[in-house]
């Protein structure tokens, strides 16, 4: 059949030059889409007498073929030709090292909370919680807090607003953690062996004093516990707290929900200007303690004939100062992001009993 062999020659030129999929497409219609040359030229079969088309169907049939397979070779160089332009052009070195992107720290206070809890947790102690905003009565009655105690008077303590006529009694924003000795003791019966770390409120604001600092509490109750048992338990933790032996000195004192009480010093020395715990022959108040009082366990539902313990209540923030070494008290709770940066821990310093 005549002009098969150009045909073949003119379109496997056009499909070499083809330089892109749209020129590519142009030239497969024009062989083979619907008006193709090679379409129509199948069409003329049709016309032929049988003999010519013997000849012309194979020909033809070959040529479509052959064009075809072309069609679909230059299309799959041109899309790796594409490919490797593109993984030339969009390379990436995995090598390089991250970008750096701003994260938060750990602040000294939720850091040592949870250093206290591991030492704690360790001795048996199981956490505890209690709201912030606080009945009169826990904070206070419970606590064999008389109403003429100073500790109620106004100065100290923050009373909630009450509209004229709200006969409700008062709630106050707990101005200790030891509430939460009574809620305790009410939801878990004796024995009982809990530390209760939080938020506390006295009206209060000099260089060492804020109006909102953190204290965690101590109870253990059981048949025979003692105050050997509390100073045992507190030289176990300021020894694991510190990272080295501290010696404890424990000192009368008062207070209406413990009986005896004591307060109790822990070992340092100044040198140069600088405190350092666990040696020298200076001493360092840091926490109240003693027996709790009958009235106390009586009013968390414990039976004082049965059962005894001690109680104490430290605070966080001058143990988390006196641990890393921060001068100031008040810029704990400024959020200065300069001094979070220096004092905060990484998410990933969680504390250990074996770690610092
Ligand atoms: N609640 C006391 C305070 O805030 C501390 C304390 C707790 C003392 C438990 C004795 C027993 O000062």
């Amino acid at each position: 059949m005549d002009g098969i062999a150009e045909l073949r020659a003119k379109y496997l030129e056009e499909i070499g030059a083809a330089s892109g999929a749209d020129a590519l497409e142009a030239v497969r219609l024009a062989a083979l889409g619907k008006k193709g040359e090679i379409s129509l030229k199948m069409r003329e079969l049709g016309r032929m007498t049988p003999e010519e088309r013997q000849v012309a169907g194979p020909a033809l049939n070959a040529l479509k073929d052959e064009i075809d397979a072309a069609l679909r070779a230059r299309k799959a160089a041109l899309e790796d030709a594409a490919l490797d332009e593109r993984l030339k052009a969009e390379w990436l070195d995995v090598t390089l090292p991250g970008r750096p992107r701003p994260h938060g720290t750990i602040h000294p206070v939720s850091q040592v909370t949870e250093e206290m809890a591991a030492i704690f947790a360790d001795m048996g102690f199981a956490v505890a919680e209690g709201p912030q905003i606080e009945t009169d009565w826990y904070n206070f009655d419970a606590l064999n807090i008389a109403p003429e105690h100073p500790a109620r008077q106004e100065h100290d303590t923050f009373f909630l607003h009450r509209d004229a006529g709200d006969n409700r009694p008062p709630h106050v924003l707990r101005t200790h953690t030891s509430p939460v000795q009574i809620r305790a003791m009410q939801d878990q019966g004796a024995p009982i062996r809990v530390i209760a770390p939080g938020r506390v409120y006295r009206m209060d604001m000099d260089l060492t004093h804020t109006p909102m600092f953190h204290q965690i509490e101590g109870l253990a109750i059981d048949r025979d516990i003692t105050m050997a048992n509390l100073k045992w338990v507190l030289e176990e933790f300021f020894s694991a707290f510190f990272g080295q032996r501290v010696k404890t000195r424990f000192r009368a004192s008062h207070f209406p929900f413990t009986e005896p009480s004591a307060e109790v010093d822990i070992q340092c020395s100044w040198v140069g200007g600088q405190l350092k715990v666990g040696e020298g022959d200076g001493w360092m108040e840091v926490l109240g303690s003693g027996m709790v009082h009958p009235h106390v366990l009586r009013a968390g539902g414990i039976d004082p004939d049965e059962w005894q313990g001690f109680a104490f209540g430290m605070g966080i923030d001058r143990m988390a100062m006196l641990k890393y070494g921060i001068p100031d008290l008040r810029a704990f709770f400024e959020s200065d992001l300069r001094w979070l940066r220096h004092y905060g821990f990484g998410a990933l310093e969680a504390p250990t009993l074996h770690a610092g």
